[in-house]
């Protein structure tokens, strides 16, 4: 198995899910991966961009943060392996219930994002496609920010990641956010992009507005 899934009751994760549509994973890393992937993660940031800008398809949210794209993480068989792995898919699909399926887009199934600036944020938005599992590498101590925020039920809930902890979310249905640093200091997520089988999708833009020069 990919990642610490034996830990958590898989039809416990199922029903939260299915409720919130977003589910919290403490300790999905191993310290095994979390030590490898922060050793892996400088050289791969010397690829980033950075994005400084508002997005007119989320109604001119921000985007102060530096990303990696599939251009780059693609050629990391570290990250592809994992991305991948059949045993994680079938989980997600479980805790889903909808058949996940890897991502069709080369360029955003497997990004990094960093904030690391006093008001780095990534604004309030949407995905195009429905499922994101995050890892968390790197994370601002909780007075610094950089939470995740997302709407359930008209109500806006928060979630504070710790390094090697994760979240996975149906992100086409839930309103998200990543809250604003209040200082310098350092937030560095992998995300894992993945689709519904059998189900298209047609990107509104945003995704390479956000990715590419
Ligand atoms: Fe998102």
């Amino acid at each position: 198995m990919s990642f610490n899934f034996k830990q958590y009751d898989i039809n416990d994760l199922a029903k939260e899910f299915s409720n919130k549509k977003v589910i919290k994973l403490s300790g999905l890393l191993s310290k095994e991966d979390l030590i490898f992937f922060k050793r892996k993660i400088p050289e791969i940031m010397s690829y980033a961009l950075r994005k400084d800008f508002l997005m007119p398809q989320t109604s001119y949210t921000p985007r102060k943060m530096t990303v990696v794209n599939g251009s780059v993480t693609n050629n990391q068989a570290w990250l592809t392996t994992k991305y991948g792995n059949k045993e994680l898919i079938k989980t997600l699909t479980r805790i889903s219930g909808s058949k996940v399926r890897e991502c069709d887009n080369l360029i955003e199934n497997i990004i990094i994002t960093r904030l690391h600036k006093k008001n780095d944020t990534h604004g309030w938005h949407y995905d195009d496609y429905p499922f994101a599992l995050i890892l968390c590498i790197e994370s601002p101590r909780i007075k610094q920010g950089g939470f995740v925020e997302y709407i359930n039920k008209g109500k806006t809930k928060r979630i504070y990641l710790k390094e090697g902890d994760g979240y996975f979310m149906r992100t086409d249905l839930v309103h998200h956010r990543v809250t604003p640093l209040k200082d310098d200091c350092v937030r560095t997520i992998i995300n894992f992009t993945y689709a519904i089988a059998n189900t298209l999708v047609v990107p509104n833009g945003s995704a390479d507005l956000l990715l590419t020069n």
